[in-house]
């Protein structure tokens, strides 16, 4: 967690001057400064920076605030990443705010981006003066013009050619930056040889790594920096930097496979299309592209591994659109790649062809039919089968509502049957949800849960039986929502995902992972008409009741986690300790847990645990 006391220290010491003009001309007026909002598109300035306030304010549209949430809404940037940017500029170490079991990256050296930054231009320069790199990326239809977009660079065909730019080459930060390997025998060589450059560059622009590709055939075909303490790749999107503005203009982001065909839309006039890095999709990476604009299209290779990437993004997409988000899904044809189709056929083709790109409804509905024979009984059950958890993630409340409509049209049954066997509570009128839950029922297994399993029933895992508490999570809920930052320290799969409010745990936490900036209302905006809104607002409105001391937050959460976590260790424990023979395994297991309960014991607890969770004795 990043310390108030850090954030405040680090708003002080920033100018939110200097950070907005790094990306909108400001002028001054009086006291102010202003310009034309980038929130919004208008033709007089209404938006005004005030250095005094250390605070923007448009006008017109109503976006204000500080310089982290100026990063936040223009750059796209989560919450710890808008802080490490701005702590990197006036030079401040972030703390170690790294949630408990997470193994620490080594902190970013800040001299790591100026070695990457000289290595990239040192590559740019190469290719002038390499007929064969520049012979090959024509040879790809690519002009001066969108390489000199893209940084195109290339690493000559030496083992040590980075020595010219960097005479001591047994420095450290080479190795750090992923630039150099160490052999076996301790020397010391290139990673990238003659091979075309892509410098990747993160959201404000700065180089963080690079793709390098053979020139012609060879193994392997691309080669990337490794993750470094700059480069994260499930985090970031090649040619993102490049994109931002085409994608405001256009009002929709391209997600394809490859760095080439990242570049090729670019040089055909398609400017706003980003690959992920030779990683699948991640929720970061959709997040991050949704927060930026409202139409998401993945658009991808059509051979198997096209097909599969298409179905993993679709699953990650699920949990993460809001009703009025689009996404949607393009496969080529297969001996196509973007890259291959916009040169052969230009940009109206393909622009042409992305209008007509499915709907993530559609794409999801047609992809589960392919899978099942429909024309039999046992083919349409797998359809409710496969349906159910893919519904079961659908945040957005009008598009579940649809899909599950459809699926139980498909299938033959009524709405409500296939709701009760894909696991899928329609909402309900507000009122009928009690809004705390009664002392009886709050600590009761739910009979429902059993009787709802025979679909989904791998989904019913001990652990999970046992923690269905409602009231715990709702305070957790109310924890987060007055303290975000706690969200890096929540474990995701420590609750039943069959309770409301254990689903809506687990969105707020995502939600907050990238927003600890959040306020309240902030908050219930943002999850107003999804399927979590009743469970949100509840849990503001007690927030609101519950007249708390900042501290009070903490140690509250806290103490729940503990309590959660006790819970599950005993509950192993006595699965363990009933049975008449344990694999070594299994042995080896009891130990651990013995010793885990021991340290849960005595873990610090402020105050008194708020919650009595009723478990059994463990019996020898
Ligand atoms: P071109 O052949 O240059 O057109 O490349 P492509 O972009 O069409 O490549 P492909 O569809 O084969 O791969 C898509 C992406 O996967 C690439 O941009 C890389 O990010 C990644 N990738 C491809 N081949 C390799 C490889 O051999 N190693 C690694 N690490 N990544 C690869
Ligand atoms: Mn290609």
């Amino acid at each position: 967690m990043i310390p108030d006391s850090f954030k405040q220290d680090l708003l002080n010491r920033v100018d939110i001057v200097d950070v907005i003009e790094r990306y909108v001309p400001l002028k001054k007026t009086g006291a102010n400064f202003s310009a034309c909002c980038p929130f919004h598109s208008e033709k007089t300035p209404s938006f005004t920076v005030s250095p005094g306030k250390q605070f923007y304010h448009c006008f017109g549209c109503g976006a204000n605030g500080n310089a982290i949430s100026f990063l936040m809404e223009y750059q796209g940037m989560g919450y710890v990443e808008a802080v490490k940017d701005l702590a990197e500029d006036v030079g401040m170490k972030l703390p170690d705010f790294e949630p408990r079991n997470v193994q620490k990256k080594p902190d970013a050296d800040p001299d790591l981006y100026g070695v990457v930054e000289r290595a990239s231009q040192y590559f740019r320069e190469q290719l002038k003066d390499s007929p064969k790199a520049i012979e090959y990326l024509k040879g790809r239809g690519l002009s001066g013009k969108v390489a000199a977009r893209f940084g195109i660079g290339y690493a000559p065909d030496g083992w040590q050619s980075l020595q010219s730019v960097f005479p001591n080459y047994a420095d450290k930060a080479l190795k750090d930056a992923g630039l150099v390997i160490d052999n076996d025998e301790g020397r010391r060589y290139d990673r990238f040889r003659d091979r075309i450059m892509f410098p990747i560059l993160n959201q404000r622009g700065a180089v963080i790594g690079f793709g390098g590709r053979v020139i012609g055939d060879g193994e392997p075909k691309y080669l990337n920096s490794p993750e470094t303490p700059l480069f994260e790749k499930g985090r970031e999107l090649y040619g993102l930097s490049q994109a931002r503005l085409a994608i405001r203009d256009a009002g929709r982001v391209i997600v394809v496979e490859g760095y080439m065909d990242v570049v090729a839309l670019a040089q055909h006039g398609v400017e706003y299309a980003v690959a992920t890095l030779g990683t699948a999709t991640t929720p970061t990476h959709v997040s991050k592209l949704l927060r930026q604009t409202d139409e998401l299209v993945f658009c991808f290779d059509g051979d198997g591994a096209g097909r599969r990437a298409a179905w993993h993004a679709l699953e990650v997409s699920l949990p993460l659109i809001a009703d009025q988000k689009v996404v949607r899904f393009l496969l080529l044809p297969p001996e196509d790649d973007p890259d291959s189709f916009i040169r052969a056929h230009g940009r109206e083709a393909f622009e042409a062809m992305l209008l007509k790109a499915k709907p993530l409804s559609t794409f999801m509905l047609e992809g589960l039919k392919g899978r099942v024979d429909m024309e039999s009984v046992e083919g349409r059950s797998r359809l409710i089968h496969e349906a159910g958890p893919l519904l079961q993630k659908i945040a957005a409340p009008a598009m579940q509502l649809q899909l599950l409509k459809q699926i139980a049209e498909l299938s033959g049954i009524s709405q409500d049957e296939a709701a009760r066997l894909c696991g899928i509570r329609l909402s309900a009128p507000r009122h009928a949800l009690p809004s705390v839950a009664r002392p009886e029922e709050s600590f009761a297994r739910r009979p429902e849960v059993e009787q709802r399993s025979p679909l989904s029933g791998a989904r019913f895992r001990d652990k999970s039986s046992l923690l269905l508490e409602r009231k715990p999570i709702r305070k957790l809920l109310q924890c987060l929502i007055a303290k975000p930052v706690l969200a890096e320290d929540l474990p995701l799969d420590l609750f039943d995902e069959e309770l409301p409010e254990a689903r809506a745990l687990q969105a707020l936490t995502t939600f907050l992972r990238e927003q600890s900036e959040a306020s309240v209302a902030f908050v219930k905006e943002c999850f107003r008409n999804t399927l979590h809104e009743d469970v949100i607002q509840d849990a503001v409105m007690e927030l609101e009741a519950w007249r708390f001391q900042a501290e009070d937050v903490e140690a509250e959460f806290r103490s729940i986690l503990v309590s959660f976590e006790s819970v599950r260790v005993r509950a192993r424990l006595d699965e363990l300790t009933s049975r008449n023979e344990l694999s070594p395994d299994e042995k080896s297991e009891l130990t651990r847990l013995l010793q885990e309960q021991q340290a849960l014991k005595n873990q610090p607890v402020s105050g008194p645990p708020v919650v009595h969770l009723q478990v059994p004795p463990v019996t020898r």
